[in-house]
């Protein structure tokens, strides 16, 4: 972590799924411009690694172990961080999950469990700490999609949950702008960690992340501080304006595809 600034200074953030590669990032973001921070992932061990790094830079937390799926955990994490550090301020639902598939090899259980984990829980976190943000008049929630949410890219019930993350990040903004609580969404495009969807995909082709970033017009794959930026960025009084909005951070990959011109144009 560099020096730490003050955007954030006296703010309290519940980061979800805070002891992957991805909230982690947003945890050490959010911790180095001052804000206390919720480090809740379903494996305790992960979110304790992230504390420590937190800890280490002269941050505050707490390392919350909690199924976002189940309403109970999720209400005795955000009980415990009021008890800490007093009422939230920002929520970000980063916690989620995709197996590889194309349709024909996705069964009911899998589409069920990528629905769960990607857009269930946000709707239980959100429940979570609405009624005490609105009572404030003031919150920022950020739920973290997915280019996949936005295009066919393969894993359909991942996609699907995503897309549907985005409509309720819309319904959220639309029914909570009125009472102070802004929520947007961070849509990212590939981005490079060792979650084992990516390891299984290194361990079959070595140069994926090379070959992948033929597709992005940057000429890059994204890394989790991108991601974190934008989330910064989006839960951050200077965005009082944004509400609702899909911030999408995939390098260009959404806006055109530099392979197919490449393959189009006529020299
Ligand atoms: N890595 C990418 O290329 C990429 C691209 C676009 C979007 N995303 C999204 O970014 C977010 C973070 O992904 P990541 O790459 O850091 O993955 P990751 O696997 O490193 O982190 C996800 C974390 O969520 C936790 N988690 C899973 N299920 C949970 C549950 N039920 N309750 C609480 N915690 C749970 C996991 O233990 C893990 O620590 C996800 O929503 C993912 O869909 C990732």
């Amino acid at each position: 972590m560099t020096e730490r600034t003050e955007r954030y200074e006296g703010k309290t953030a519940l980061i979800t799924g805070a002891g992957g590669a991805i909230g982690r990032a947003i945890a050490l973001r959010l911790a180095r411009e001052g804000a206390a921070i919720g480090v809740l992932d379903i494996t305790r061990a992960t979110a304790r690694e992230t504390l420590a790094q937190l800890e280490k830079a002269g941050a505050r937390g707490l390392a919350l172990g909690a199924d976002i799926t189940e309403d109970e955990q999720v209400r005795d994490a955000v009980a415990a961080m009021h008890d800490a550090f007093g009422e939230l301020d920002i929520l970000v639902n980063n916690a989620g999950h995709s197996i590889l598939g194309r349709i024909e090899q996705v069964d009911r259980a899998g589409w069920d469990n990528e629905l769960a984990i990607n857009l269930d829980g946000a709707f239980v976190c959100a429940k979570a700490v609405l009624p005490a943000m609105a009572a404030r008049g003031h919150g920022a929630i950020v739920n973290i999609g997915s280019v996949n949410g936005l295009i066919a890219l393969g894993n359909p019930a991942y996609s699907a949950a995503k897309a549907g993350l985005l409509s309720f990040t819309q319904a959220l903004a639309t029914e909570y702008g009125p009472k102070g609580i802004r929520t947007n969404m961070v849509s990212p495009g590939s981005i490079k960690t060792d979650i084992a969807t990516w390891r299984i995909r290194q361990e079959k082709d070595p140069q994926i992340f090379e070959k992948l970033a033929r597709w992005y017009s940057v000429g890059r794959v994204g890394v989790p501080d991108d991601v974190a930026a934008a989330v910064a960025y989006l839960a951050a009084d200077e965005a009082s304006f944004v509400n609702g909005a899909n911030l999408v951070v995939d390098g260009g990959l959404t806006a055109g595809l530099p392979v197919l011109i490449e393959e189009m144009i006529l020299e």
